[in-house]
């Protein structure tokens, strides 16, 4: 059984007395939420306030992003793997499209962070998904294929317990365009199939595959009644505490 998993992406908002305001009221509104893993992702310079307050709750932190390279060393404004571990995160999300986009990562670079997440027992949670040109060209499963067998190149069957993926379409984030169930599920089924192909049918059955594109209160139910949809990266919704727990709470 794969246990959902909800995500809340924070991207670059809140200044951290209001990022522990929400950590702080979210923990008592998704307290009782036993059906799901719950995650916030808040920026760098908030992550260890905000881990710290949250400790001994059922919220888990991540950062949304790391540094490819592993070690102590002469890279001017990056933050390593292990020092999100430090922080007190216990996952990171990797290659969001923001990232891909604007800030020059790759999927070959998403392998590195992926590799260096995992070496420190921190959990990656691993962004593929397609562009609107790509999609309306026919080509969004080879784009997702090509990112998913590049980001993950090299990982062991054991590394894969530690890897989430969320399938996020360009065309669906923060433009209030949603994915229909349908058109996610049948992704994920995809992203399924391409996971048993490189790691075979009992690891690909064991990942959670999350849908993440302008999920809110009133439509994550539906997509999570797919069966390969396994939770939600959220973005926009999830800056507020009551709208985030309402997606957390969608049973
Ligand atoms: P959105 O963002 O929910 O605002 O579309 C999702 C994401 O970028 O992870």
């Amino acid at each position: 059984m794969r246990k959902p998993v909800i995500a809340g992406n924070w991207k670059m908002y809140k200044l951290l007395g209001d990022a522990v305001s929400t950590a702080v009221s979210l923990k008592s509104l998704v307290a009782n939420a036993n059906h799901c893993e719950v995650i916030i992702a808040p920026v760098f310079t908030a992550l260890k306030s905000v881990a710290d307050r949250t400790e001994g709750s059922n919220i888990r932190v991540a950062a949304q992003n790391c540094a490819a390279e592993p070690n102590f060393g002469a890279h001017t404004g990056e933050v390593s793997a292990a020092m999100v571990k430090d922080a007190g995160c216990s996952d990171v999300i990797l290659g969001h499209s923001e990232r891909r986009q604007f800030y020059g990562d790759t999927d070959e670079t998403v392998n590195k962070k992926t590799k260096a997440a995992i070496a420190v027992g921190l959990r990656a949670i691993v962004c593929v998904g397609e562009m609107l040109s790509e999609r309306e060209a026919g080509s969004a499963e080879n784009i997702v294929k090509s990112q998913l067998l590049n980001g993950l190149e090299g990982l062991t069957v054991a590394d894969t317990e530690r890897i989430i993926i969320a399938y996020e379409p360009v065309w669906a984030i923060g433009t209030g365009k949603t994915a229909t169930p349908e058109q996610a599920q049948e992704m994920h089924a995809f992203i399924r199939k391409t996971l048993s192909e490189i790691h075979g049918e009992s690891v690909a059955s064991g990942i959670r595959i999350l849908y993440g594109g302008s999920v809110k209160p009133d439509n994550v139910g539906a997509l999570m009644e797919q069966p390969d949809i396994d939770g939600a990266l959220v973005g926009g919704a999830c800056l507020d505490a009551e709208s985030f727990a309402k997606i957390v709470n969608y049973k």
